[in-house]
This record gives structure tokens, sequence and C-alpha cells, in this order.
């Protein structure tokens, strides 16, 4: 609309034009947001390794060095590696601590910044988050013992719990649905490349008999920080969020930059009426009076119904906590010391590596899987996957025994182990790690949507931190540990299995749809039958927006983008 006024909106009748087409450049606005991850992979992947770094153990137990101790003596030699295990190692729980202690701010810091997106913003509340994290960073990195470095890590947590969240629901917001699960996807892939990125330089400093050995891994992390920050400064606000709070010529300012068109666009008018007359209809359905009233809300209705918000929290609560209790991150935040009790690996940290590796190079396949098989059969067959993996490398150390003096290592085992352990990691990396977060970001409705989204990454973190706290208690090989060695994944598979029957009776499947659709589909169907569901009519005439007269200023916006669809 060159020369300004305004637009009244109808909406379509016609289910396949609730969603503009899309530029490039949107796709790429889109992509840029998946950079988030890369502070939650690499926030979550340095404290594995600097946690077995040698200058790092010397300054939190006082112990000597291993060559010190016993110079000119190999550093697999038994009484090297005994030193190692009951003097030269971080307590657990220090250990549990200072790994923990991340989750437990990300936990809070995720409810609360679910609560601050409906008020300030989707893109302030992450860049907020990237303040916050700096200023944990810089705790952690100025530390040279356990009280400074807990503070900063609970405070980074905080900020990364921010991210974490707001991330998610900012992509799935704005993201076009034929693409919306890859994008997430692409989230996840930042998450493993953050993970992998922290192991490397984790890597290249073990050795430093400095500082520098955990403060360069800590300060990299700053980059991230500056980078999303200035990048979400320059992005537009989501659309949603302005329809939520009543601004509906800020929203089609916002649809028209993240859909590469322009405001007077028809495609542009119909999305924007499918997105007011959802929200309509979902605060018709459960009103929100109070801040109180609107937190309530989260639980509102019959959990037995699929629709219901009550069971739409608890579908994202679920499916987090199952997704860690899957134990992937007793492989990334404990593998350095687990592969080191193996025995027979020389250099553990590279293993730490080639996981992460594995990580990396499995998730992109879940770009393609997950538009093409869907959610549901992911989060089913992955779950299956990960329990016959997980049984198979409890299996091997069961049969292998203990390395102990009297029962030495035994490297095929061990690296048979590392095998399955890989491709249990590969199975994880394509279903469970991206699913998780793509469904998180689709069921719920506008209303709950930020409370919902911020609620379920706070079980995520929430488990995560569990996982952190229990893990070096089951499998240190110390007195005080339940010493379960690789036993331990034979209860990471039998959780696998809870996971699965989680899947099968309780995900439904919300490829294709529109965010407003899968409203519709969680009404009409049930988990099981949701595949089968195709959109039949839309919010727009069924609130009959056409006689509500609903009119767009759109007079201050400057319209430059070009029908170029992809
Ligand atoms: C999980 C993290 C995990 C990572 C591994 C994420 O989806 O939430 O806890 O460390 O995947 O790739």
């Amino acid at each position: 609309m060159p020369g300004g006024g305004v637009v009244a909106i109808t909406g379509t009748t016609n289910v396949d034009r609730v969603e503009a087409p899309v530029t490039v450049r949107a796709y790429l606005i889109v992509a840029f947001a998946a950079f988030g991850g890369i502070f939650f992979g690499y926030d979550t992947g340095w404290m594995g390794g600097v946690l077995n770094m040698d200058f790092f153990i010397k300054q939190y137990t006082g112990a000597e060095y291993p060559d010190v101790k016993f110079p000119g003596v190999n550093h697999l030699d038994q009484s090297v590696v005994d030193y190692r295990k009951s003097t030269f190692s971080v307590p657990p729980w220090q250990q549990s601590l200072t790994t923990s202690i991340l989750s437990a701010g990300t936990f809070f810091g995720a409810i609360i910044a679910g609560d601050l997106a409906d008020f300030i913003g989707r893109r302030f509340t992450i860049i907020m988050g990237c303040g916050i994290f700096t200023i944990g960073g810089i705790l952690e990195a100025a530390s040279t013992g356990l009280g400074v470095m807990v503070a900063g890590r609970l405070i980074a947590g905080f900020g990364v719990g921010f991210i974490s969240s707001i991330v998610i629901l900012y992509m799935s917001e704005i993201a076009p649905k034929k693409v919306r699960g890859a994008v997430v996807a692409g989230y996840q892939f930042c998450i493993t490349i953050g993970i992998l990125l922290a192991n490397c330089v984790v890597y290249a400093t073990q050795n430093r008999r400095d500082t520098g050995s955990y403060r360069i891994p800590i300060s990299v992390q700053f980059l991230w920080a500056i980078i999303l920050a200035t990048g979400l400064a320059l992005l537009p606000e989501s659309p949603r969020y302005w329809v939520k709070k009543g601004k509906l010529d800020k929203a089609a300012a916002a649809l028209g930059r993240v859909r590469g068109q322009p405001l007077d666009s028809e495609y542009i008018q119909d999305e924007l009426a499918e997105i007011i007359a959802n929200h309509e209809y979902e605060m018709s359905v459960v009103p929100q009076t109070s801040y109180l009233g609107s937190w309530m809300a989260c639980f509102e209705g019959k959990i037995s119904q699929p629709s219901s918000n009550a069971r739409r929290t608890a579908l994202g609560i679920c499916m987090q906590a199952m997704q860690q209790l899957t134990g992937i991150n007793f492989i990334f935040y404990f593998g350095p010391v687990f592969f080191a009790q193996l025995g027979s690996i020389s250099d553990p940290f590279l293993i730490g590596l080639i996981t992460t590796l594995v990580n990396v190079c499995s998730t992109p396949a879940s770009f393609w899987l997950v538009e093409k098989v869907g959610r549901r059969p992911l989060l089913v067959f992955g779950a299956a996957g990960m329990v016959i993996m997980q049984f198979i490398v409890g299996a091997i150390g069961a049969s292998a025994g203990k390395n102990t003096a009297d029962h030495p290592a035994n490297p095929a085992a061990t690296r048979a182990m590392i095998a399955f352990i890989c491709l249990n990691i590969s199975v994880f990396a394509m279903t469970w790690g991206p699913c998780a977060w793509v469904v998180i970001g689709e069921i719920f409705p506008l209303t709950i949507r930020s409370r919902g989204v911020g609620l379920s990454t706070a079980s995520n973190w929430f488990w995560n931190c569990i996982i952190g706290i229990i893990t070096p208690y089951l499998v240190a090989d110390r007195p005080d540990s339940a010493r379960l060695g690789s036993n331990v994944f034979f209860l990471w598979g039998s959780l696998c299995c809870v996971s699965f029957l989680f899947a099968y009776f309780f995900v439904p499947e919300t490829k294709g749809l529109t965010l407003e659709q899968v409203d519709k589909m969680l009404e009409e169907t049930t988990p099981r039958t949701s595949r089968g569901w195709k959109p039949h009519s839309t919010f727009a005439a069924e609130m009959h927006l056409g006689e509500k007269n609903i009119e767009i200023p759109v007079a201050t916006e400057k319209v430059t983008a070009k029908h170029e669809t992809v």
C-alpha cells in the first residue's frame, strides 16, 4: 500500500492460503536465530573437559601433578592411574556442583524468560539473555576457585535459560510451516556445533599449565553473545507477539518482513487474519484476566483431552524430561571421565571429541527427516533405536568385566562399546535431539505459548541438572559412588523404553501445519490418529472475522521487499 492508509482484513476460507509465500531473505532471517543453539551447546560442552584438566584439578585439589609425583613413569602405569582415581581428580561433589549449577540457573532463567517474552517481546528477552550470560561468563573466567566459578555458572545459566527457551519460541513463530521443523532442527545442529567447538577448544588448551587452560575456553563464549545480540537487534519481532499485544499494525509490518512480502499483499492479510482469529478463539476458550490467571491458564482443562492446555503443558514438560533421560548428556558431560575408566584408552579427550563429531555429522539428516517422515515416527523409532544401542553397550561392558588391577581392560570390548555409543549418539541426533525442540515450539496455543515453551525448556534443564548431579555418583570409581561403570547404559536403555511408550501414546504429528492448524488438529484427533488429519477450515472463517471489520494502519511502513518466492 504505497502512500499509506488502512487495510481491512477479512481472512480467507481457503486452508491453503493461511500462510504467505516466503522469500530467500526471509529464510535467512529464520535461520540466523538458530545461532542461539551455539550458546547452549558450548556452555554445556566445556565443563566436562575442564574438570579433567591437570591444571584445573591441581587448582581445585592442591594435589601434585602425576608426572611430578611419579617422574619418568608412563601415564598408563597402574600407580599413576590409581593416583588419578584416588587423589588427582576433582571430588564428585564439586564435579556435580560445577556442572549442574548451570542447569539450575537455566531452569529459573527459562521460566522467567517465558514470562518476560510476553511483556518485552521475544527479541529483547533473547538480547537480555546475552547480557546476563556475559556477566556470568566474566565471573567464570575470573574465578580461581569453587565459589566464584559456581556463582558465574549460575548467572551464565540464567542467561542461557533465556536464550534456550525464547529462541525456540521465536523461531517456531516466524518460520514458515513447510520448513519449521527443519529450521528448529537447525537450532539443534547449532547446539551440536557448540558442543564440538567447546571440545576442540578444551582439547587445544588441556595441557597448558596456567589459567589459560580454562580461561580460554570460557572466554570464547563472549563471541557468541555478541553475534547473537547484534543479529537479533536487526531482526524483526515475532508477528504473533504483536497480535498477542493487540498491536496489529506492528504485527503486519513484522509479518511482512519475515515473509519478505509487501504489507498490502493479500497473503500477508490472510495469514495475519488467521493468527488474529486463532488468538480470539483461544481467548474465548480460556480467557486470561490477570497475571496469575495467565499462568493458571497453562494448567486449564482436562489432562485426558489432547487439546487442553493442561495436557499440552504436560506434553511439553514430559517431552523434554524424556529427552534428557535418554542419557545423552552422560556421554557429553562425563565422557572423558568414563572413557578414562574403561582403561586401554590413551587419550579419553580424543574419544570425547569423536563422540561430539558424530553428534554434529548426524544431526543434518534430521532437517530432511523431520519434514519428510514427521516428528512422531522419528520419536518412536528413535527411542527404540536407543534402547537397542544402549543395551548392547551395557551387555558388552558386563561381559568384558571391570577394569581393575587383577582384571585389566579388554581393548576389543572397549572399542566395540565406543562404536555402539557413537551409534546411539547418531540415533539421538537424528530423532530426539531435534524433535523434542521442534514439538515444544509447536504444541502450545498463542495464549500460553511463551510460558509453555519456558516451562518445557525449564524441564529440560531440570533433568539436565539432575543428571549432572547424580552421574558422578553413579559411575565414578570411588568409594562414595555406586560404581555402575558401563552398567549405567542398562539404566539409560530402560529409560528409553519409557520414552518409546511416551512418544507412541502421547505425541501428535504436527508436520506441515501452521501453528494455528495444530490447535485445530489437537481438538479433532488423538495422538495416534493425528497423522491422517488434514486442515478443512480456517479460524478466520469460523470466527467470522470479515464481519468484525478489523483494520490495520500501514501508513508508516516502507515496503521494499519483492514478490520473489521460493
Ligand atoms: C539436549 C542437550 C544435549 C544436546 C546434545 C540437546 O537437544 O537438550 O541436553 O546436550 O542435545 O546434542
